[in-house]
């Protein structure tokens, strides 16, 4: 059975990029059944209308509830609980788990958000549906929730079996085993000066190991030592 993702937007033409490389492959081979949706399609007024202005005021334009409920509604019927993600820097930060855990999941619907937000009653509607996650990219504000979007789907897509060619290459990471990658070089052994370093010649596989091991402790101390106390 494929794994489903349904995206909705009001800027559906974002996610003309996955139809490239891995994930594009993965879409036409039927492995991941990708569709995304504009959000106007379930609009029935003359101007497609989806936002307005926010009760008790405040900066900005606020989604309407009924588009996105129309929406939620056509795309959860007949799927069991699906899992409804919604982009949001005010939701739980999207890790490498998040990415395994929805990896697993059968139906994933993303409703990408505008403007200054979606009316608080749709998450509460949408829970009657499948089960609710606001998930943010990170610690920083974006316009809307496309590019966040795009993010997890490359992240969740390549997690799903047969969408990576090599399976290999998953495991040795950034972020699988909780550490940054070791550094990589390929050919030439000299360039402009600079050797690649020695034990990487050697034919030693153990020293190989244990080399990569310490550069990957090294690197994550460095530039990200909240991996390692956290
Ligand atoms: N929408 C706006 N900012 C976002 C963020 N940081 N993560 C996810 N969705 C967002």
């Amino acid at each position: 059975s494929a794994h489903r993702i349904d995206v909705v937007s009001i800027f559906p033409s974002y996610f003309d990029g996955l139809t490239l490389s891995l994930l594009g492959k993965a879409r036409e081979s039927g492995i991941l059944d990708l569709r995304i949706h504009d959000l106007r399609d379930w609009t029935s007024d003359r101007h497609r209308t989806v936002d307005d202005t926010p009760y008790g005021g405040g900066a900005g334009m606020v989604m309407k509830p009924e588009p996105w409920a129309l929406a939620l509604d056509d795309l959860a019927a007949g799927s069991d609980r699906p899992t409804i993600i919604f982009p949001s820097p005010a939701g739980e930060v999207f890790h490498q788990k998040t990415a395994r855990e929805f990896s697993e999941r059968e139906h994933l619907i993303i409703g990408c958000g505008r403007y200054e937000g979606i009316d608080e009653r749709v998450f509460e509607y949408a829970a009657t549906l499948g089960e609710v996650r606001l998930v943010s990219l990170g610690d920083y504000v974006l316009n809307g929730g496309e590019v966040a979007a795009m993010a997890m789907i490359e992240a969740v897509g390549r997690l799903i079996p047969g969408v990576v060619g090599n399976p290999d290459s998953l495991v040795e990471e950034s972020h699988e085993d909780g550490l940054l990658e070791y550094p990589s070089y390929t050919k030439p052994s000299s360039w402009r000066d600079r050797a690649v370093p020695d034990i990487l010649l050697s034919g030693n596989h153990a020293a190989i190991a244990a080399w990569r091991h310490e550069q990957q402790l090294a690197r994550t101390e460095s530039r990200r030592p909240d991996l390692l106390s956290d």
